[in-house]
């Protein structure tokens, strides 16, 4: 399988076999070899990318809908952004002192999102997501933390289990999971665990776990039972902020305003980035000497110059777009439809699933059945070998992503939407993977 990709990428094949020496896995993130694993295929190595185009070190160009983990919602090498880090670097790039575009950028997040009363920025999402828990933790005076299966929040020990479908429990972990958009599996976990729980982290749009939208009554069912019980309730926006909308999806889209956020990827245009912040009496926590409070925060590179002038002018940028997410997400909607029209035209087993500007394709073992999507339901037909191949031999047809795909942005076009669609159109008609419903 595969025999065209592996002839047009030598280069990449050769710093495989070096890669695989010095890393363990080969990768230092688990999801760039997600796919080739199936095919016994090396993993494309890239080299460069601009607009929503990407090359490797072969100099084959693929449209890209993976995106820097859905970073880049103004494409690679986005000239407003290129230009204001050529005039940083040439300042010096990290002083590791106060600057001022640290403030120009929170208080650009403050304007989008009134709701972040006081915040931090620091290094990662995971980062991010482990420091809004601990603040639970220690505003609550309790320990445990519910999240949903299937949800990933980067790979911290507070958040770092129930990620994939078994969804086998794993001893190291002391935390507890629900169903997303199932409210039975929220109702029997709160009457268990409701009155040791510190916080319930959800992404609004769960991502990782399978792009599946909340169901209408979900989200705000959430806030009424982690506020019955004094439970923090923490919005993981890492995905969904400033892409789904100008802010936050959980407040703006869903009209559900949690106690803590944490966002990153799209705010920084592609620069690493955390962002956690919320309720000012929960975040006096993290004030130095507060009493209750704990150190909460560090890192050399939080708030790095790069990342504060990369993420201003990302900000910059999108505050102009406003009206253009609207265009964006109804781009993505109907990109999702005609995928899902060449799907089931070929009868195959695959569905693309998201939401706006969020697109993922999974393999199916049967049809999701009628009734709200919920992650368990996803779960258990989901089938992830053919998900990998699938998704192979899109790379082959010159389309890249993980995870079953990523994300459209403001830079895609109508070219690459028919030529993505051309592709999976070939991957179906002439694949080996697609078993037929
Ligand atoms: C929803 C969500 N939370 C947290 C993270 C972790 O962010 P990072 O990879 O920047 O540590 C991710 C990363 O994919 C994510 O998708």
């Amino acid at each position: 399988m595969l025999e065209r990709y592996r002839q047009a990428s030598p280069n990449s094949s050769q710093l495989w076999i070096r890669a695989q020496k010095v890393f363990c896995g080969g990768v230092n993130h688990n999801i760039r070899i997600f796919g080739l694993n199936s095919c016994q295929a090396h993993p494309p190595f890239m080299h460069r990318g601009e607009g929503s185009h990407i090359w490797d070190v072969d100099g084959n160009e693929y449209i890209d809908y993976w995106m820097t983990h859905y970073c880049m919602i103004l494409g690679h090498n986005s000239p407003q952004i290129h230009q204001a880090l050529e005039q940083r670097l040439r300042e010096g790039w990290h002083l590791g002192a106060l600057n001022e575009d640290q403030v120009i950028f929170a208080e650009k997040i403050q304007e989008a999102i009134p709701e972040l009363e006081k915040m931090r920025f620091c290094t990662t999402g995971s980062e991010s997501t482990m420091y809004a828990t601990r603040l639970a933790r220690l505003f609550t005076g309790r320990k445990l933390v519910a999240k949903a299966w299937g949800g990933w929040h980067g790979g911290n020990d507070a958040l770092g289990y129930h990620l994939k479908y078994p969804y086998t429990d794993d001893p190291y972990y002391n935390g507890v999971s629900f169903d997303y958009n199932d409210m039975r599996s929220v109702d029997t976990l709160m009457k268990k665990h409701g009155k040791q729980l510190a916080a319930l982290v959800i992404e609004p749009v769960l991502g990782a776990g399978g792009g599946i939208e909340p169901d209408s009554e979900f989200l705000p069912y959430l806030r009424e039972e982690t506020e019955a019980r004094d439970i923090l309730l923490i919005f993981d926006e890492i995905i969904t902020g400033f892409r789904l909308c100008y802010g936050s999806a959980g407040i703006q889209l869903y009209g559900v305003k949690p106690d803590l956020q944490t966002h990153g990827k799209v705010l920084a245009g592609g620069l690493p980035i955390g962002v956690y912040g919320g309720r000012e009496d929960v975040m006096a926590l993290a004030v130095p000497g507060a009493p209750g409070g704990r150190w909460v925060g560090g890192g050399t590179f939080s708030s790095h110059p790069l990342t504060m002038t990369a993420g201003l002018t990302t900000l910059e940028v999108l505050k102009s777009y406003k009206e253009k997410y609207v265009t964006l997400n109804q781009r993505g909607d109907q990109l999702r439809r005609q995928i899902n029209n060449v799907l089931e035209r070929a009868n195959a087993n695959e569905r693309a699933m998201g939401k706006g500007s969020i697109l993922f394709i999974h393999s199916l073992k049967e049809p999701l059945k009628e009734g709200p999507i919920t992650a368990g339901k996803l779960g258990k037909v989901f089938d992830i070998e053919k998900t990998n191949v699938f998704q192979s031999r899109l790379l082959e047809e010159g389309v890249f992503g993980y995870h079953g795909l990523g994300v459209v942005s403001f830079v895609h076009t109508e070219d690459d939407f028919s030529k993505t669609l051309n592709a999976i159109e070939n991957v179906v008609t002439t694949g080996t993977n697609s078993v037929k419903h």
